[in-house]
């Protein structure tokens, strides 16, 4: 059998990680500023999480959602507690489409309407409703298209009221910082009056914090800049540093009631284990400190190169908009100076490395960097 062939591969096979390197099967080591796509949150095979790992599977990797499961309840007390969300409620599922799914249809339980507004440009997964949110008709499929879903302009608060007018929707979603799109960031009084708008209008607020969340911003969630509390909050990626994990908060004003969501894998011990591990490096190492001072020192230097066309993002999240081809110059960083990077369009080159990257390493990607772009 062989694979269906969807994914556009580097000839490289990492075999091995330790902390922002990853390492072929020569030994080639390579410094990774993408994160595996933003995932690798506490670095690769940090050692706290190889144990925290193999000591859960060694006594029970999986058992249903039928019973309880003490490991559920320690996770949520502690992502309530370092996200500022302690009154919000925590239902665990596997993925990020299937986080924004879960908030999708609860909106829509809630309010009893069918409607979604998303924005251009947006990205928030590959299953139904969330790929119907997603702003790519290349990845929708006639069935997956739907007229429930529509699409404002970001950063247009006018457009979103015009929008909103008919009364129809129950939820506008939309990304603590736009990824996908090549790190387009909403404005914090936008957000603000997106806010004010939904709360008027009882449309529930969906933060997707899927890429921007757990840290990577310099804050828990990148909407916290603004101020905001979203009415659900959708994180997958960074929360298990790569064990498939997603997660829905859900405020105090949503009522639960038996059957309404449900997962077979959700919230299983190994993923919790997973995940009690990475908020324990993350406390403990001040990682969400290091995302936004190396950030800023990434940000700053980069906004001093005189050849980019614009250095967007915030902490650990930065998109670099270079002239000509970022695929180009992606393949030259991985082949000739073996460092990972990730894309978003013909034009960005993508930053979304581990949130313990230091200084130094930093450094090494500022200097290759610059020596490629003064090539041209
Ligand atoms: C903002 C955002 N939402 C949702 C998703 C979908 O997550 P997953 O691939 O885990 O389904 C992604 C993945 O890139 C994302 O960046």
């Amino acid at each position: 059998m062989n694979l269906f062939d969807v994914y556009s591969l580097y000839d490289i096979e990492p075999v091995r990680g330790e902390g922002s390197y990853v390492y072929d099967s020569d030994g080639t080591r390579y410094l990774d500023l993408y994160g595996g796509h933003a995932v690798i949150s506490v670095g690769h095979a940090h050692p706290r999480y190889v144990k925290a790992i193999a000591d859960q599977v060694a006594r029970l990797g999986f058992y249903s959602n039928s019973v309880q499961n003490s490991l559920q309840t320690r996770f949520a007390r502690r992502l309530g507690k370092i996200s500022g969300y302690d009154d919000y409620s925590l239902f665990l599922c596997n993925s990020g489409a299937e986080a924004n799914e879960n908030a999708i249809k609860l909106a829509s339980f809630h309010t009893g309407k069918s409607k979604v507004l998303a924005f251009d440009k947006a990205f928030h997964g590959r299953t139904s409703g969330a790929v119907a949110a997603t702003d790519n008709p290349a990845i929708v499929s006639p069935f997956n298209r739907t007229l429930n879903v529509e699409f404002a302009r970001l950063n247009d608060i006018a457009d979103v009221e015009r929008h909103l007018a008919s009364g129809e929707f129950c939820a506008v979603i939309v990304e603590g910082i736009q990824g996908v799109a090549g790190i387009r960031m909403p404005e914090d009084d936008f957000l603000r009056q997106l806010r004010d708008l939904t709360e008027r209008l009882g449309v529930v607020l969906i933060a997707d914090e899927i890429q921007s969340g757990y840290g990577r911003s310099g804050k828990f969630f990148a909407h916290q800049y603004s101020g905001i509390r979203p009415d659900i909050i959708t994180c997958a990626k960074g929360i298990a540093n790569g064990f498939p994990m997603g997660a829905v908060l859900i405020s105090p004003e949503f009522e639960a009631r038996k059957g309404m969501l449900g997962t077979t894998f959700g919230g299983n011990h190994l993923a919790c284990a997973a995940a009690l591990s990475v908020l324990d490096i993350i406390e403990d190492e001040n990682l969400i400190d290091n995302a936004a001072s190396v950030g800023q020192y990434f940000i700053d230097r980069l906004k001093k190169m005189p050849q980019l066309k614009d250095v967007r993002g915030r902490g650990l999240m930065i998109g670099v908009e270079i002239e000509g081809s970022a695929s180009e110059m992606r393949k030259r960083l991985l082949f000739d100076h073996h460092i990972f990077t990730g894309g978003a369009g013909a034009t960005t080159v993508r930053l979304l490395p581990a949130l313990n990257l230091s200084k130094e390493q930093a450094d090494i990607f500022l200097k290759e960097f610059q020596n490629l772009l003064n090539e041209k």
